[in-house]
């Protein structure tokens, strides 16, 4: 199965692409919307994928006549960095890109935003195409144009990485979810990319999304070919409306906010150390996983604020834990500290605390300022002393 979704942004509208196989045709696409083949890209590749799937979209792409400049990342929360940024952008400026020619990214997320921000800012801007490789990239980062890297900086006289603080909108031309692409990922990071695909169908606007996910939750994990397509189209269509309703996350009534139930909660475990998944020796938190853990402590929150029913919280956990999907965590700070980190994130308001806290089956809503007592209500149902 394989589907076309179109991202309706006016004269910044495109198409991702989704199904087995979909990048084997990646080049006449790309002269499709590029309005003639490319003569020279740039392509970003992840470390992280296996070098004969390299190796056919690299034939691929040169033997449709494009000249191509390699350039490889091992995708790492601190290589996300601004150094990484300028070695790409040099990398960019060496091939000669001019304005026509594309950075392609060839990977997970954190590939996808840095060569986002490259296209974004080389030469004031040329075409980025998205080909993610991960699960959490084809169903989130790859779609809806936020691009950028982390930021080390000293906040309250400790260290910091701070999550996508340097960045800008810069929307993909096209979209190529290869969902074969998925058979190689390890287990554990194939499992990441379900928490962002449980989060959409916790903001879907109805049930369906959440009961499709409880039925095909076997089909999916079984690696079922048409359940991954569908599974990727699904989330895909629901990312790519919220986008096309708010693009740059402005809405008042949550609108491309709502993307980040979950987060706040999940940047603030991911920028401390030492945080495994409850009873796991696994090391450290991968993101689709603090973002399972996030989506628990909203749920909580949600609870002690009276906005959302239990019943909503256990077949969540349920669900989560059916996809071997962490619902707390071990070795968390005290959770004054986390609080502390939460405000730091980007993505608070004035330093003060912004939430996405569900509200029932598919619906949530942004909580501005919600009383101490919730959030950290949030922080002990994932296991903050
Ligand atoms: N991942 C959240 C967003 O794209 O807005």
């Amino acid at each position: 199965m394989s589907s076309v979704v179109r991202v309706e942004l006016g004269e910044r509208a495109y198409d991702v692409r989704v199904g087995a196989g979909a990048l084997s045709s990646l080049a006449s696409h790309l002269a499709q919307v590029l309005g003639s083949a490319p003569q020279r890209a740039l392509l970003v590749i992840d470390e992280g994928i296996p070098a004969p799937a390299v190796e056919r979209v690299v034939l691929h792409l040169e033997g449709a006549g494009i000249t191509l400049t390699q350039a490889r990342v091992n995708p790492t929360e601190r290589v996300k960095s601004l150094e990484t940024y300028e070695r790409l952008l040099a990398s960019a400026a060496e091939a000669r890109l001019e304005r026509n020619d594309p950075v392609i990214a060839l990977g997970g997320g954190i590939v996808g935003d840095l060569a986002g921000f490259v296209a974004a800012t080389y030469r004031r801007g040329v075409p980025v195409i998205q080909c993610p490789s991960t699960l959490l990239s084809m169903v989130d980062a790859s779609v809806g144009g936020k691009t950028g890297v982390n930021l080390s900086a000293s906040l309250g006289g400790r260290q910091r990485l701070l999550k996508n603080f340097v960045g800008a909108f810069h929307q993909p031309r096209l979209v190529v979810a290869d969902t074969d692409m998925l058979a190689s990922l390890e287990p554990r990071v194939f499992r990441a990319g379900l928490g962002e695909c449980v989060k959409h169908a916790m903001i879907a606007g109805s049930e369906d999304l959440l009961a499709w996910t409880e039925s095909s939750a076997d089909a999916i994990l079984a690696h079922d070919p048409d359940a991954l397509a569908q599974l990727v189209g699904k989330s895909v269509t629901l990312k790519a409306r919220v986008v096309a309703g708010d693009e740059r996350e402005t809405a008042a009534d949550g609108g491309r906010a709502l993307l980040n139930l979950g987060h706040t909660f999940a940047h603030a475990i991911e920028t401390l150390g030492g945080v495994r998944k409850r009873g796991s020796d696994d090391p450290g938190l991968q993101h689709g996983e603090a973002v399972s853990i996030g989506l628990v402590a909203a749920l909580a929150a949600g609870e002690k604020l009276a906005m959302v029913d239990g019943s909503l919280t256990r077949r969540v956990v349920a669900l989560l834990d059916r996809l071997g999907l962490p619902t707390g965590a071990q070795g968390l700070p005290p959770a004054a500290e986390l609080m502390g980190a939460m405000i730091d994130d980007k993505k608070t308001v004035g330093g003060r605390l912004r939430l996405i806290v569900p509200t029932g089956v598919g619906q949530a809503r942004v909580v501005q300022d919600p009383e101490p007592g919730a959030v950290r209500a949030g922080l002990a149902a994932i296991g903050a002393p």
